[in-house]
């Protein structure tokens, strides 16, 4: 099947936020699925990235017994997320694809920008991140972590942390930056609410 693709270097880069277990990696796999359907020429990505850097964070950041110094999650998360656009987001786009990434900077907003400077700070060393066409935030009460905590995968799946970070989400629609959608309802309906917002973007984008 013909794919389509826009011009060399005219991409659209969407990304998907959530809190730990809000569905975001089913949503931004099912959106995938259903723009290469519709004809797209699609492709799903994720932060921490399959690079070196993302590895380092799965495997000594996320996977230890205590969370490590906010700053140095703040810059190894920005070094991962430069070598991510570098090696995989800019060639896709370049490729005139449609880039779904499954978290991008409004994670290191929301899980590390803790205070105002750290906030002004993990701003400044992600300014050369490149800028969403779309970017999404998928709405889901904190007590949908409850089981998932029991079965803690990683330092950040403690309530205190996705309480705070559905609040730092939260403040990025009011200001914004990020598109809601509610996840509380079925995963179709995620999808759907999803694709909506994006066929709307196409529509607007590859009309001109
Ligand atoms: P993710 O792979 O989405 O976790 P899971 O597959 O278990 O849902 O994300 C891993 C964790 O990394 C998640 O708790 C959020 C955190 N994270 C940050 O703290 N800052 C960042 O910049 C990114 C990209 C992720």
């Amino acid at each position: 099947m013909e794919m389509i693709s826009r011009d060399k270097g005219r991409g659209v880069f969407i990304c998907i936020e959530g809190i730990d277990g809000s569905g975001k990696t089913t949503a931004a796999r099912r959106v995938v699925k259903a723009l290469m359907e519709k004809g797209y020429d699609a492709v799903y990505t994720a932060e921490p990235s399959k690079g070196v850097f993302g590895n380092i964070v799965k495997k000594s950041i996320l996977q230890g017994t205590k969370r490590f110094p906010k700053v140095l999650e703040a810059v190894i998360f920005a070094v991962d997320r430069v070598d991510h656009i570098e090696n995989e987001i800019r060639p896709q786009l370049n490729a005139g694809r449609i880039v779904v990434c499954d978290r991008y900077l409004y994670s290191s907003i929301a899980y590390q920008g803790t205070s105002r400077r750290m906030l002004e700070w993990v701003r400044e060393i992600n300014k050369h991140a490149i800028k969403p066409d779309l970017a999404i935030y998928i709405d889901v009460p904190p007590e949908v972590m409850v089981d998932r905590i029991k079965r803690k995968k990683s330092v950040m799946e403690t309530w205190e942390t996705q309480k705070r970070v559905r609040e730092a989400y939260l403040k990025q629609v009011r200001e914004g930056q990020l598109e809601i959608v509610e996840g509380n309802v079925s995963k179709n309906d995620v999808a759907q609410a999803i694709d909506h917002l994006i066929s709307d973007y196409l529509k607007k984008s590859y009309a001109c």
